[in-house]
């Protein structure tokens, strides 16, 4: 965005540097139909048509809005399977924002994933994270492999003021891989911006050192950087050592530590597709057989030339603080709107989207009655707002079939990357603030139909009781008959 003042202080907004020249229409549903629409859905937001959404806050992934300069990348795409220009271009710009030569492409970042889970995860082996992701974690424990988290206590506080809340437990690092030896790690891995507990960045000098203990104790390190644009702005503007840092100087630094790096373009870059980089040969030569057998050859690995193109200049769009910091800036607005209107909401704001606490919100419900989840359900019907259950409902259950309840029951509102106005966003609070409100109403939900892998994704659930349809008829008595 823009460091722009306004002249009277009360009106002043994030200001966004770009304009928007394609539209998308939207649609808003009756809220009967939207009551219907969750119902059908299985109370899945996942399972939502987006005919049926009016805000669209799942993911960021994918769904990032493209500029001009990438729409016209797209047209020069050079569509070979072997040896396109198009790859050497994205080879360039990774060179450019990363400093690095070694590229392997995937079609997407959990594709990305599984490669280097085929290369490095054994039966038994351990890798350490800061905290995991849902499809990380998946490939690791596919192959027999164990994670094991390792963020620092104060990530798994919601609501507090530390600037890092990503970063590791160093200590507990040090012990991990001292109890469970270099021999059984498979990686040490950083999550930047970390996913799950609210879109929390980790700082630069945490970085480091896990990368110098990693060094020194012989250890792979890996960075997925799929949210480390959002991460670098949080470095700019909360960590002193890189205030004056260029952009490009964190992502080169970053890329001269890590042993490996991936990520998911369909995030850092705008685009869709995946890429595995390093600054040393021998890593992606161990990775690279697999490229060919899951992805596609070696100059596109399973993604659409145009969609290469489009990240390639993505890519170097993440160097500028005007586009990076529209997504966080957003965010943060949401967030102050939310918090003090005295909704529980995780702070400080991170990148990604805002983060409410279904736990404070619905106390009474316990985690095998999903509150994530029902919060969820009741903001699509409050407002055709998507949002993301991100608590027990997307956590595994044990090998032995019982419940692993979430550290935090999350519904997550993503705030994809230059897409939304700040109407938009306003409306989005508003209809949290009205679901706020009528708490009270929310009830738990329960499976229908619950898938053994993933769940989180093709699950479905019905409500326990009536209290979608309560919600319903209290909407009508404070809306009257606006949609
Ligand atoms: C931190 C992180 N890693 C990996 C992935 C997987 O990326 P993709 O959706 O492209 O498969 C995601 C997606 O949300 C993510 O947030």
């Amino acid at each position: 965005m823009s460091s722009v003042k306004f002249y009277q202080q009360e009106n002043q907004v994030p200001l966004e540097m770009h304009k928007v020249r394609v539209v998308q229409k939207l649609n808003l549903l009756p809220v009967e139909e939207r009551l219907h629409a969750i119902q059908e859905a299985g109370n899945n937001t996942f399972l939502l048509q987006n005919k049926d959404i009016y805000l669209d806050m799942i993911t960021d992934s994918g769904v990032n809005a493209m500029s001009d300069m990438q729409v016209a990348a797209m047209s020069i795409a050079d569509d070979s399977y072997a040896g396109s220009e198009t790859w050497n271009r994205a080879k360039a710009a990774i060179h450019e924002v990363f400093g690095v030569d070694n590229v392997l492409p995937a079609h997407q970042g959990r594709a990305a994933e599984n490669i280097l889970a085929e290369a490095f995860v054994k039966p038994g082996s351990v890798a350490l994270m800061n905290f995991h992701f849902t499809t990380t974690k998946a490939h690791i424990t596919r192959l027999g492999g164990e994670v094991v988290e390792l963020v620092h206590k104060k990530g798994l506080k919601p609501q507090s003021d530390d600037p890092f809340k990503g970063d590791f437990d160093l200590k507990a690092l040090n012990k991990a891989i001292d109890e469970y030896t270099p021999e059984r790690i498979s990686f040490v891995r950083v999550e930047a911006g970390t996913n799950l507990i609210g879109g929390q960045p980790v700082s630069l000098e945490n970085m480091l050192a896990v990368t110098d203990i990693c060094h020194d104790k012989g250890v792979i390190s890996v960075l997925d950087a799929s949210l480390l644009q959002d991460n670098v702005y949080f470095m700019k503007t909360r960590e002193p050592r890189c205030k004056y840092m260029e952009t490009k100087e964190i992502y080169h630094l970053l890329a001269s530590h890590f042993d490996i790096i991936y990520f998911s373009a369909r995030k850092l870059g705008f685009s869709r597709g995946g890429f595995i980089i390093s600054s040393d040969p021998k890593w992606t030569n161990q990775m690279m057989e697999f490229v060919p057998l899951y992805e596609g050859f070696l100059t596109y690995g399973g993604m659409e030339v145009r969609s290469i193109e489009a990240a390639a200049q993505g890519l170097l769009e993440s160097l500028d603080m005007e586009y990076i910091s529209q997504g966080p800036e957003f965010i943060e607005y949401l967030v102050k709107e939310l918090d003090d209107y005295g909704v529980p909401v995780v702070k400080p704001a991170g990148g990604l989207g805002a983060h409410l606490n279904c736990s404070e919100i619905v106390p009474k419900l316990p985690h095998d009655q999903y509150p994530a989840a029902a919060v969820g359900a009741a903001l699509y019907i409050a407002g055709g707002v998507r949002g993301m259950e991100r608590g027990t409902v997307s956590e595994q259950r044990e090998p032995d079939g019982t419940e692993r309840f979430a550290e935090l029951e999350l519904l997550r509102l993503a705030v994809p990357r230059r897409v939304f106005t700040l109407s938009q966003i306003k409306y989005c609070a508003d209809r949290v603030k009205w679901v706020w409100d009528n708490r009270e109403i929310i009830g738990g939900l329960e499976w229908t139909n619950e898938p053994k892998v993933l769940r989180f994704f093709f699950g479905r659930m019905k409500e326990i009781g009536y209290w979608q349809e309560e919600l319903v008829k209290k909407f009508r008595a404070d809306f009257g008959d606006s949609l």
